[in-house]
């Protein structure tokens, strides 16, 4: 089968150094582009040459392009941005700054990420599990009537998960969240770049190394104003979302990030949506009939993460890469506790996959 905007797959692969091997772990970390990599050698060597601090004051316009740019995504503004370092550090500082009541509930999918349930219960909070069906996907109308009879102090929605390509009814979420006045606080690291995140929340935040294809170390929080002015931050104007950042930071690597949203961008996200979407389906299809394999996201999910069970995950991981050097995801049951009984293998290619590496993963993984 042809995948959809084949240009854009070919563009994606001209741009980045050549792959070691058959690289579908997007969902773990991408691969960045030449320019993301040499805009990031060009900061630090800047730093070397001026000074850490001139070179960041340099850097100043492109990064507020940056935050403009990621905050769109997410339906926000520019000054509603904070540069973290990675996703469980967003949650963390928001967390930390919200200061909510020890004991306080707070409602999270059967399968949230288990650093996101850490944060939550490391800072006093009693994660409240919603009811789902069995792919894990929030029950909407049960949902409803939690938020109407005893609503939690937040709900925490993990938009894609890790260890699971299946996409969250956000846009119902965030609707029942608005009518009920419980804010509403979404995990975007699986989903920006592969689903559209412009749906109003209280607060957002993710990572710059997966969809995005940005560097390591560089993660985001973006948080409505009239929510962040509630916050405590540890120093600093509640108001202001640099209060949230730390003081120093891999200034080299948020130039990264900037230029890696600014691809996006180029792309089209909605096309990039497509083609992922498309890329999802056709490796579900080739992956279907692999005897003692079942693939867990229905085919046309619009999503390009993939996870199987099977007889032996761990092996078969290993497998792929030393025999096939085909990169995948394990994913042991310790990162979904609440859902997850097994480990499931995730497959998880960008935009510039081909059908010939696709063709490859089904006999690779049948030949175990
Ligand atoms: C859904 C989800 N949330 C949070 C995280 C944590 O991200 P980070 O490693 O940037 O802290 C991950 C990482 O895999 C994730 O997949």
């Amino acid at each position: 089968m042809t995948l959809p905007h084949p240009e854009l797959g070919a563009a994606w692969r001209a741009a980045r150094p050549r792959p070691a091997g058959v690289h579908l772990d997007s969902a773990a970390c991408s691969r960045q582009s030449t320019k993301v990599l040499d805009a990031v050698a060009h900061h630090a060597r800047h730093e070397a040459e001026v000074g850490g601090y001139l070179a960041e004051e340099s850097a100043e316009m492109l990064l507020q392009q940056g935050r403009s740019v990621l905050a769109g995504l997410v339906g926000m503004a520019a000054a509603d941005v904070s540069f973290t370092e990675s996703a469980s550090s967003s949650v963390r500082i928001l967390l930390d700054a919200w200061r909510l009541p020890a004991g306080a509930r707070v409602a999270v999918l059967p399968g949230e990420y288990h650093g996101n349930l850490a944060g939550l219960t490391h800072e006093g909070l009693e994660p409240q599990v919603l009811a789902a069906d069995d792919l894990g996907r929030v029950d909407v109308d049960a949902l409803a009537r939690l938020l109407r009879s005893t609503p939690p102090a937040a709900v925490h929605l993990t938009a894609v998960a890790s260890h699971r390509g299946v996409v969250q009814p956000w846009v119902e979420v965030s609707r029942l969240c608005r009518a009920t006045g419980v804010p509403l606080v979404v995990d975007v690291a699986q989903a920006l770049g592969q689903v559209d995140c412009d749906i109003p929340a209280d607060a957002v935040y993710g990572t710059s190394r997966k969809w995005m294809a940005g560097p390591r170390g560089v993660g985001f929080l973006v948080t409505r104003p009239a929510f962040r002015a509630g916050l405590t931050p540890v120093q600093g104007d509640p108001a202001d979302a640099l209060s949230y950042e730390t003081h120093d930071a891999h200034v080299a690597g948020r130039v990264g990030l900037t230029l890696a949203v600014g691809e996006h961008l180029a792309a089209g996200p909605v096309a990039v949506r497509e083609r992922l979407a498309g890329i999802g389906r056709a490796v579900r299809e080739r992956l279907a009939g692999v005897p003692g394999w079942q693939v867990v996201e229905p085919v046309d999910e619009p999503t390009a993460a993939t996870t199987l069970t099977g007889p032996d995950v761990v092996t078969a991981h290993a497998r792929l890469r030393a025999e096939h050097g085909i990169l995948t995801t394990l994913c042991l049951p310790a990162r979904a506790p609440g859902e997850l009984s097994a480990p499931v293998l995730r497959v998880s290619p960008h935009l510039d996959v081909t059908d010939a590496e696709l063709d490859v993963l089904a006999p690779a993984l049948a030949a175990g």
